[in-house]
């Protein structure tokens, strides 16, 4: 009957097609329902709580921002949204933190700003805010990420151009390990033709040496 009454509730509502639900219950679904309806226009996801941390529901505002349709997010891991200029590290941290704070405690939350990639391949600043929710029913945890495309010009420029620099700087380690080869090995086979002149040169002293003396004795004895 619940069911039944909030299905009504969300067709007639107008929002049942803003959002799409995966595979948790009642309880938590009118919970997430009351807040992707307070805010029709941010984007929101809704996923497990443990990696790989599965989304579970999307409303429309994150479809459109991100350019998939909610069967195609369903039960995939938000790194879908990631690409080459992401950076992986900070990802990585917003992650730890969030399950760090749930561990520790009853509640988590979060906040970062990464470079994401709609479906088809557009690179966007997208700010994240995260919390974690409790289902009653079950006492299973889950996130709840509100979203929205960074759009100050300075925070946007810092996180493109952070990326930017982390590029720049692996190509100024790969360089100057490069350099460095190429300095030994010059030097190295330098070194090796210098030891190989010197022979050469002791070498041919000796001989002249050699030549000299035999002339020279001679009339040293006769002398
Ligand atoms: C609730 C939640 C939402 C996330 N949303 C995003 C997202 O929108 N975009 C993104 O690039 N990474 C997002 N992440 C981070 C990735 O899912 C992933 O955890 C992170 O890149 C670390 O991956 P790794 O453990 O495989 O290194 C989110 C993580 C969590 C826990």
């Amino acid at each position: 009957l619940r069911l039944l009454a909030l299905l009504l509730h969300q067709l007639t509502s107008g929002h049942a097609t803003a959002m799409t639900v995966w595979g948790f219950n009642v309880d938590l679904r009118g919970e997430i329902a009351r807040r992707f309806r307070s805010k029709p226009a941010t984007a929101c996801i809704v996923t497990e709580a443990e990696p790989p941390f599965a989304i579970c529901a999307v409303n429309s505002a994150w479809t459109h921002l991100c350019g998939y349709d909610a069967c195609e997010v369903l039960g995939k891991s938000p790194k879908i949204l990631q690409g080459q200029k992401t950076n992986y590290d900070k990802a990585a941290e917003f992650t730890r933190s969030l399950s760090t704070q749930l561990a520790e405690g009853p509640s988590s939350s979060a906040t970062v700003v990464l470079v994401n990639y709609t479906k088809s391949g557009a690179p966007f600043a997208h700010r994240l805010r995260t919390e974690a929710v409790t289902d009653k029913l079950s006492g299973k945890k889950y996130f709840i990420t509100e979203s929205e495309e960074e759009l100050n010009l300075a925070i946007r420029d810092a996180v493109m151009s952070d990326v930017d620099q982390n590029e720049n700087l692996w190509e100024s380690t790969l360089l100057f390990f490069f350099c460095a080869l190429l300095l030994l090995t010059t030097f190295y086979v330098f070194s090796d033709d210098a030891s190989t002149v010197d022979d050469m040169d002791r070498r041919s002293w000796h001989e002249q040496l050699r030549t000299h003396a035999s002339l020279l004795l001679p009339r040293a004895r006769l002398a």
